[in-house]
């Protein structure tokens, strides 16, 4: 069965949203194989997003992640990978469709990086390898 990593990024959290994400993944029918409260520091950041490193979100992306818990979540189920990036929505919340988190619950706050309250891997590689840095 295939797994990914969902994390509640912390405008999620703070805006007390991660029970309605976790309703929406639990009525989807993915199954929930663990879920914590982490405080990641800068290395497990600066791990999890190695690929966006020198763009120029990537700081303002760390500070961001920095500012408070994130809900990480081990989630399984066929397909799960494409199926919560699909529950998720496009990365600009401002333009993701109604119905998805954040379509629904995302807006454009004027801020340098776009806060889009969930992070999802994109690939089987990018899950496993996410996995052993939130789940370590
Ligand atoms: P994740 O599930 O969080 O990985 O989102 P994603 O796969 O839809 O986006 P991506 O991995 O490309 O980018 C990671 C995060 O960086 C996004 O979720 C945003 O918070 C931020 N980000 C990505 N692209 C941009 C951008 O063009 N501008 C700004 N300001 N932030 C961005
Ligand atoms: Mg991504």
């Amino acid at each position: 069965i295939e797994e990914t990593l969902v994390l509640v990024k912390p405008d999620g959290v703070a805006r007390g949203l991660t029970g309605a994400v976790l309703a929406r993944i639990e009525a989807k029918g993915y199954a929930l194989v663990d879920i914590r409260l982490v405080e990641p520091d800068r290395d497990v950041l600066a791990a999890h997003y190695a690929e966006h490193e020198g763009k120029p979100f990537y700081e303002p992306l760390i500070e961001f992640m920095l500012s408070g818990p994130s809900v990480a979540i081990r989630l399984a189920g066929n397909r799960v990978i494409e199926g919560f990036r699909s529950l998720a929505g496009t990365t600009d919340p401002t333009t993701a469709a109604p119905g998805t988190i954040r379509g629904d619950f995302g807006r454009d706050w004027g801020l340098k990086v776009q806060q889009n309250l969930v992070h999802g891997s994109d690939s089987p590689e990018s899950a496993a390898r996410e996995l052993g840095i939130w789940f370590a």
